[in-house]
């Protein structure tokens, strides 16, 4: 708590009074970065920026394609007040739950109403397509199950209670709001990418699911998985700020379970058509920030409009 308000006194101090109680925060996930370009740069408009080195106590990310830049402007015609959070530290990375979540805890110091979160992850259900954006309605919060939880440890008394319900944590005003949004913009420049409303599996990474996990994920109700954002959530709700969240799916798993050496089919392929059948659905980092830069700007055009409209 203490290192928190630190940080926050060092931010105020340079900002200006008009933005320094933003009310939304928007933390940018893999390849989503171009959301900093929605704030407001025209004449008359101030963005102040760090990089998280320079900022004391922020937890640096150590992951390419994530830059690590704290960003200070408005959005929309409205100008509303917004941090930007572009590049996020994650638990794979060696950070305890508690660094993890460490701007979240500022987020709610400078006294943010509203967090929306963006991440890449992988697709579970076989209805969605590499490229369609998930609001998230719910999560599995797989490692915390297992111990290594966000609110683990004392509890902070200035920030929530010891016990919080998560069982509302995905706003559902927010979420008719994205809905709705989405739609507005479809109308205005159709394209195929679609938007539905799923479930986030949380795992700890940093290797990617086997087909087995995939499947075991699948059956227990997940729609996509991925290696961030529910500790942010918990930590948000915890404190009683508004929560919006959206995967960018990056990839489709392959949950069919006849990859098998004993199969037919396999057994009369050539070396080609096996790398080529035993690749379908393989993630990788370059795939999930190129599926990022191709939505990065439907994903921009979305947050700016729910922005506008809070
Ligand atoms: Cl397939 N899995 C996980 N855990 N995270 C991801 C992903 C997959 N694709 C993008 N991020």
């Amino acid at each position: 708590f203490n290192r928190a308000i630190e940080t926050v006194e060092f931010l105020r101090l340079k900002l200006p009074l008009h933005l320094s109680k933003p009310r939304v925060a928007i933390v940018c996930g893999s390849g989503l970065g171009g959301l900093a370009d929605t704030v407001n740069r025209g004449e008359g408009d101030v963005v102040e920026t760090w990089e998280y080195k320079d900022v004391p106590n922020f937890p640096v990310s150590t992951v390419a394609g994530h830059e690590g830049k704290l960003i200070f402007g408005t959005m929309g015609a409205e100008r509303v007040p917004v941090v930007l959070l572009k590049g996020r530290a994650h638990f794979y990375e060696g950070h305890a739950m508690e660094t993890v979540t460490f701007a979240t805890r500022v987020c709610k110091l400078l006294d943010v109403q509203t967090m929306i979160l963006t991440n890449a992850a992988g697709g579970l259900n076989q209805e969605y397509s590499v490229g369609d954006v998930v609001c998230l309605n719910d999560h599995l919060n797989l490692a915390g199950l297992v111990g290594f939880h966000p609110l683990r440890g004392p509890n902070e008394e200035d920030f929530g209670v010891r016990f919080p319900p998560l069982s509302d944590a995905y706003d559902l005003s927010l979420r008719k709001l994205a809905h709705k949004s989405w739609k507005e913009l479809r109308d205005q420049t159709p394209n195929q990418r679609r938007m539905h409303e799923g479930v986030y599996a949380f795992v700890a990474g940093p290797t990617y699911e086997t087909r087995a996990e995939c499947r075991m994920l699948r059956n227990l109700g997940a729609d996509v998985v991925g290696m961030s954002t529910v500790p942010e959530i918990i930590v948000a709700r915890h404190s009683g700020m508004r929560v919006l969240a959206f995967s960018l799916v990056t990839n489709i798993s392959v949950l069919d379970p006849t990859v098998r050496a004993d199969n037919p089919e396999v057994l009369n392929m050539t070396g080609e058509e096996l790398e080529q059948y035993m690749s379908r659905g393989r993630a990788n980092h370059e795939e999930v920030l190129e599926a990022g830069r191709l939505a990065a700007v439907d994903m921009q055009g979305l947050v700016l409009r729910i922005v506008s409209q809070l």
